[in-house]
């Protein structure tokens, strides 16, 4: 089973991912956790190039960048994981390059950015995908100590069209379970638990 998270900076993806791990590991599954982009040794040297602040990066490029990425990290591990029966979870997927690329910088057409999803991730789609929903304001508060990499450097108005994008991916497609992030650690736990509880627990 592939499950995916997804949400602006902040959101608190990574603190519910490792959740869910424990609690899968703890009902007998074996669970696999990578991020994107990284997970491999190609793809985390791919993800420097990319959040590196010295680089101006034209944005097709970036798309393809992200997308190579995405493909090596699926052919090392993610597909042959699934194919084991394993769990797996990422920490973002294709829907941050639609949200990001498509709707943040509008490299390309919306409908390019899904062909080239498609093929980056060898036509894998999730099977279930958490979108932790927080607002620019709440996003920009729980992250004013830290210091910004290349991404986070865009500006309030990309950011404002990024969550549009994945306001406008939770209302198309049916696998999007979209949970409010200002909740708290242990509500959101719960009902991605819940959610998950008929297929998995
Ligand atoms: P992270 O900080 O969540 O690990 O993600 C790195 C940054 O890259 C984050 O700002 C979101 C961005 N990103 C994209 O712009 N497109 C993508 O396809 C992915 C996976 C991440």
């Amino acid at each position: 089973m592939l499950i995916t998270f997804e949400g602006i900076d902040g959101s608190g993806k990574s603190t519910q991912i490792s959740l869910l791990k424990d609690k899968l590991t703890s009902v007998g599954k074996t669970v696999r956790v990578f991020r994107e982009p990284g997970g491999t040794q190609i793809s985390e040297e791919i993800r420097e190039l990319l959040l590196n602040t010295e680089f101006h990066i034209d944005s097709v490029t970036e798309l393809l960048l992200f997308s190579s990425a995405r493909s090596q990290l699926m052919s090392e591990e993610v597909l042959p994981a699934l194919e084991k029966g394993e769990v797996v979870i990422l920490d973002r997927f294709y829907d941050s390059t639609t949200a990001y690329q498509g709707y943040g910088r509008k490299s390309l057409p919306l409908n390019q950015i899904q062909q080239i999803n498609s093929i980056a991730s060898h036509g894998r789609t999730p099977d279930f995908t958490f979108y932790l929903r927080l607002s620019l304001d709440e996003s920009n508060h729980r992250r004013a100590h830290l210091s910004k990499d290349r991404m986070e450097r865009a500006g309030d108005e990309f950011f404002a069209n990024v969550i549009k994008g994945f306001d406008d991916l939770a209302e198309q497609e049916e696998r999007f379970i979209v949970i409010e992030a200002s909740q708290s650690i242990e509500v959101i736990h719960e009902s991605i638990v819940k959610r998950l509880s008929s297929k998995l627990l």
